[in-house]
C-alpha cells in the first residue's frame, strides 16, 4: 500500500511517500529564509510560498520514491490545526489529486502526525507521547496507533513559542529555537535560577512565567551574558519537561514515552531526558531529527495506520480547522 502524505499547516511545504509503513521519500521545503526578516511567520507569505512549492514537492516526492501518480493508493493531508491559508493550499491540492485519481482521501490532525513519526519503530502500547512544537505543547495517553487521549496541554505559550520569544529578547535571528540552543552551549546553565512552572496538581504546562522572568532579567542586566541566559532558560524548560514526564508516568505507568515536534531536535533536551530516565526502566523514543520538524512522511505514516484500522476515508471536500487564535 502506497500513501502520499501532505503537510502545509505552517511554514514547511512537505510531501512524503510511504510504502507499507516505511518512508520512500520525504521532501521538505522550509520557509525559514522567507520569514526571517520579519522575526516570525507571516501567514500570507506562507500561503503564497506553499502555492509555489506544492507541485514541485509532489513531483520530487514521486521521483525520489520512483513511483508514478497512478501507484498511489491513498492520500493523507493535514487539515488541522495550523494557519488557515496554509492548510487550504495543502487540502485543496490533496482533494483535487485524490478526486482525479479516484483514490481515498484522509484528513489528518497535525499533532497526531508528529506522534506518528515514531511509528517506524516498535512501540509498546499503551504509551505516553509529548508533542513540543512552535504551536503546541500536547501530552497524550496513547492506547494504540490511532487512539490518542489528550491529558495535558499548555495554558499559555507553546514550548517552541517560548524558545522563539526568548530568542527574540536575546536578539537572535529567526528561527529562535536552534539559534538559542547554539549560544546556550557557551553558557553556564546554573548562572540564573529562572522559575520552574511545575503546576504540581495538573499535567498542563505554562511557559509564560519563564518568559516574563527572562524579560525582566534582561531589562535589569542587559544582554552581556546572553549565553548564560540562554543556557539557564534552556535548563528551566528541560527541568519542567522532565518533571511533567515523571508526573505523567506516575499517573499512567507505561513503559514507552515518545516525542514529536520541532523542539525535540534540541540535543541538550534529548541528552538530559535520556540521562534522567536511564535507570528508570522507561524506553524514551525521539524521532530522527528530520522527522521532528513538520513533514509529509509523518502524515503519511498516520494515514497508513488509519487505513489498517479500516477507518473510512473523508469526502472529497476542502474542509480545514485552523488553530484558534482567541
Ligand atoms: O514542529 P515544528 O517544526 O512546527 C510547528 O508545528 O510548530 O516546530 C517549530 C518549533 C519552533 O518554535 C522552533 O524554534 C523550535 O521548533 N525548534 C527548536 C529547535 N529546533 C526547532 N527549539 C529548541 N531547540 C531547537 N534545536
Ligand atoms: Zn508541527
Amino acid at each position: 500500500m502506497i500513501i502520499l502524505g501532505i503537510e502545509t499547516s505552517c511554514d514547511e511545504t512537505s510531501i512524503g511517500v510511504i510504502k507499507n509503513g516505511s518512508i520512500l521519500s520525504n521532501i521538505i521545503y522550509s520557509q525559514n529564509m522567507i520569514h526571517q526578516p520579519f522575526g516570525g511567520i507571516m501567514p500570507e507569505l506562507a500561503s503564497r510560498e506553499h502555492l509555489k512549492k506544492i507541485l514541485p514537492s509532489f513531483q520530487e516526492a514521486l521521483s525520489k520514491a520512483s513511483i508514478s501518480a497512478e501507484d498511489i493508493d491513498a492520500i493523507g493531508v493535514t487539515n488541522s490545526p495550523g494557519l488557515k491559508g496554509s492548510l487550504i493550499i495543502g487540502v485543496s491540492f490533496a482533494a483535487g489529486l485524490a478526486y482525479s485519481l479516484k483514490k481515498p482521501l484522509y484528513f489528518i490532525n497535525h499533532l497526531y502526525g508528529h506522534i506518528a513519526s515514531n511509528f517506524i519503530e516498535n512501540i509498546e502500547f499503551p504509551c505516553l507521547g509529548l508533542v513540543i512544537s512552535g504551536g503546541h505543547t500536547s501530552l497524550f495517553y496513547i492506547k494504540n496507533y490511532i487512539d490518542f487521549q489528550l491529558i495535558g496541554k499548555t495554558l499559555d505559550d507553546a514550548c517552541g513559542e517560548a524558545f522563539d520569544k526568548i530568542a527574540r529578547i536575546l536578539k537572535l535571528p529567526y528561527p529562535g529555537g536552534p539559534n538559542l540552543e547554539k549560544i546556550a552551549r557557551k553558557g553556564n546553565e546554573k548562572k540564573i535560577n529562572f522559575p520552574r512552572p511545575y503546576l504540581l496538581k495538573s499535567l498542563n504546562f505554562s511557559f509564560s512565567g519563564i518568559k516574563t522572568a527572562v524579560f525582566y532579567y534582561v531589562k535589569e542586566h542587559g544582554l552581556e551574558n546572553s549565553p548564560d541566559i540562554a543556557a539557564s532558560f534552556q535548563k528551566a524548560i528541560t527541568d519542567t519537561i522532565i518533571r511533567k514526564m515523571s508526573m505523567a508516568l506516575e499517573k499512567y505507568p507505561v513503559r514507552n514515552f515518545i516525542f514529536g515536534g520541532g523542539v525535540i531536535q534540541n540535543q541538550y533536551l534529548r541528552d538530559n531526558i535520556m540521562k534522567h530516565f536511564k535507570t528508570k526502566n522507561i524506553k524514551i523514543l525521539f524521532p530522527e531529527k528530520n522527522l521532528c520538524m513538520d513533514n509529509g512522511a509523518m502524515i503519511g505514516i498516520y494515514t497508513h495506520f488509519l487505513i489498517k484500522q479500516n477507518i473510512p476515508p473523508c469526502p472529497y471536500q476542502i474542509k480545514v480547522f485552523p488553530t484558534k487564535t482567541i
